[in-house]
């Protein structure tokens, strides 16, 4: 790892904030947009808040963008939306989102009543909120995985349309898997030119065993890398999901 300086950070920080909510370009936001209308396709069909997992197989494949920006298209359209970093190992939406990372998530499972829900309410809109991770805990699939976050999840459901719920990675740790029993569904980010086939069989073949709904797929290229968005295309699940029965035949 080289040494980089203090503006060599910040110039980073300025490239990836180019790629969040309202600094997108227009074609990255209308392909958001079309994440966003693609959802209510296959959302279950009972009302009530839906729990959107985002996950991917191996670290860096964009999924914590995709929470951002997905969360981001839905409170535009009106919906009231709660944007939570699950990532209780390596927290990045308070980064993004320029705003303290303590309190938060670990805070309100632990039963922390001085923390108000008004103050993760998002400088961009009223009905747009931003839980970061909090102090990170020595257990994070435990505490994710507990009654108490289920609990704490009944409650936000109360009073919200949408939870996007930023995962971990599904191939290095269990976390993401763990809160799969109280959520609707998982989106897969899968970043084009990058996330290895293999890793992508192991990554479904667990999505399969821990039996969430897989909702979709997000393919996110950044071609050539920083300064360009690439493309963010949306699919349905059924072709991955062909491709993952195909292996599993092969297997057997
Ligand atoms: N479409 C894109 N175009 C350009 N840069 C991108 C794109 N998507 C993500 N990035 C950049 O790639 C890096 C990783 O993205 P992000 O943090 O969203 O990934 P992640 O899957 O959440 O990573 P981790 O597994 O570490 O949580 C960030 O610097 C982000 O700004
Ligand atoms: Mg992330």
């Amino acid at each position: 790892m080289g040494f980089r300086s203090k503006s060599a950070d910040k110039s980073i920080v300025k490239e990836n904030e180019k790629t969040l909510h309202k600094n997108l370009k227009f074609t990255a936001t209308e392909q958001y947009k079309l994440l966003r209308t693609n959802l209510t396709f296959t959302l279950p069909e009972e009302e009530g808040c839906a729990i959107i997992g985002v996950t991917s197989a191996m670290r860096g494949e964009g999924k914590s963008t995709t929470a951002v920006n997905l969360s981001y298209v839905l409170a535009e359209s009106g919906k009231k939306v709660l944007l939570i970093d699950g990532d209780l190992r390596l927290p990045s939406i308070a980064k993004k989102m320029r705003i303290p990372n303590s309190p938060g998530l670990t805070d309100l499972i632990k039963g922390d009543d001085s923390v108000q829900m008004s103050s993760f309410k998002s400088e961009l809109f009223n009905n747009w909120y931003i839980l970061p991770s909090g102090d990170l805990p020595p257990n994070p699939s435990e505490l994710l995985g507990s009654k108490r976050m289920e609990n704490l999840l009944k409650v936000f459901a109360k009073s919200f349309d949408y939870i996007i719920f930023d995962l971990p990675p599904v191939n290095i740790v269990s976390d993401a898997l763990t809160v799969s029993k109280y959520i609707s569904g998982m989106i897969v980010v899968i970043r084009e030119d990058y996330t290895e086939k293999k890793e992508l069989e192991t990554c479904f073949r667990q999505i399969k065993l821990s039996d969430v709904k897989v909702l979709g797929c997000v393919i996110n290229e950044a071609k050539n890398g920083r300064g360009s968005y690439g493309k963010y295309k949306y699919k349905r699940y059924y072709k991955y999901y062909k491709t993952y029965g195909n292996y599993d035949s092969a297997e057997n």
